[in-house]
């Protein structure tokens, strides 16, 4: 080595080395992890549940039936689903990965607290923050998924094996200390307020989402301003991270509020999203609005709203995969240029999230760069 060059032993390796290496929603998708619903468990109730929850007539199932199995019909249509999105992707060149099988019956503690169970590997998208070369495990503010990235533990050490960073962000105490006491959630029009206190540095990777240098990162029932503050000095300097204001009486990850899809698009949801993010209109991008979703009133959900329609993952900047059923979304992103490709998903919807809830991308084809 002449003297000139740098050291370099301790640089981390360029994200063209890494098999992990993803830096915006859109860029060509090569490798993604999809999650499983074999094995999937009711999520027991838990001090969350009720932040989380968006549909009060569903908290007596979860405190009745939490920790049990779905039942097998609803485990099947879901795995009907899932299994016709790898599909679509397999089909389209994309390499899909599975978590591994876990044993979520078993009855999980920590000091402080214990729980009869914990839940799935249904979304790895809360899991896993993917961001340029690395994989950060989230802290999560589910007790009952603490222990959810156990099932990733094989993929992640793959990765590390060829070249990726891996690290795991402070893991939480979860002990009550991080939760209001007697926390009621929110109704329409009332202030903004969260289940969480600044206790420890708390987020779900889904509560984020990139845009190249730029993460937006919004507070909800799973993430809170220390956890925001965490991240943002964990990424320092290659990322900015930035906090969006919104407005939701259930908050819980962005990807069904804000959403940068293409270069210059960013969807997002008529109401949750209190206010876009001035950058965005001094960089000229379009903000497209989403239409109502068309899923019928009285289609069962558990855990999400049915503003889960925004959740989609594109292929590149054009193609991009959405729930069969969703008209106007459909009608609405080919007048916005882009190529919707319809897949069933309504019951996995149901048990849990969208396409983006349902998935981690790992490596899309580009570079890391400005578009804001
Ligand atoms: N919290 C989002 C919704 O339920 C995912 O719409």
């Amino acid at each position: 080595m002449s003297p000139s060059e740098p050291l370099s032993a301790d640089r981390p390796a360029p994200a063209a080395a890494s098999p992990v290496s993803t830096f915006t929603e859109w860029d060509p998708l090569e490798e993604i992890i999809v999650g499983v619903v074999e094995d999937a468990l009711i999520p027991p109730w838990e001090t969350i549940t009720p932040a989380v929850v968006h549909d009060r007539a569903q908290w007596p199932f979860f405190k009745a039936e939490g920790g049990r199995r779905w039942p097998a019909e609803m485990l099947r249509k879901a795995e009907a689903d899932v299994e016709a999105f790898v599909h679509i992707l397999e089909a389209e060149g994309v390499t899909v990965r599975r978590p591994e099988r876990f044993a979520w019956d078993q009855p999980i503690a920590a000091p402080g607290w214990s729980l009869p169970s914990s839940c799935y590997a249904l979304m790895p998208r809360d899991v896993l923050l993917v961001i340029g070369d690395q994989i950060i495990e989230a802290p999560m503010g589910w007790r009952s998924r603490h222990f959810e990235h156990h099932a990733y533990k094989s993929l992640c050490k793959e990765y590390f094996r060829g070249g990726a960073r891996w690290i795991s962000a402070p893991r939480p105490e979860l002990s009550d200390a991080s939760y209001k006491p007697d926390f009621v959630a929110m109704e329409k029009g009332e202030p903004q307020r969260t289940i969480l206190t600044e206790h420890e540095p708390l987020f779900d990777a889904a509560d984020a989402i990139k845009c190249g240098r730029d993460l937006f990162i919004a507070q909800s029932s799973c993430c809170n301003s220390f956890g925001i503050e965490w991240l943002r000095r964990h990424l320092a300097p290659d990322f900015r991270v930035h906090e969006v204001e919104v407005h939701d009486t259930h908050p819980m990850h962005i990807d069904a509020t804000f959403s940068p899809l293409a270069p210059g698009k960013l969807l997002v949801h008529p109401e949750r999203c209190a206010k876009v993010p001035d950058l965005f209109e001094k960089a000229g991008w379009d903000v497209l609005v989403c239409p109502e979703p068309d899923m019928p009133l009285t289609h069962p959900m558990y855990n999400c709203s049915r503003w889960i329609s925004m959740n989609v993952v594109m292929l590149d900047e054009e193609r991009v995969i959405v729930s069969r059923g969703e008209e106007r979304l459909i009608a609405a992103f080919k007048k916005w240029g882009f190529t919707p490709i319809e897949c069933p998903f309504y019951d996995f919807e149901t048990i849990g999230g969208g396409f983006h809830c349902a998935s981690v991308d790992i490596r899309r084809r580009g570079t890391l760069q400005s578009y804001l």
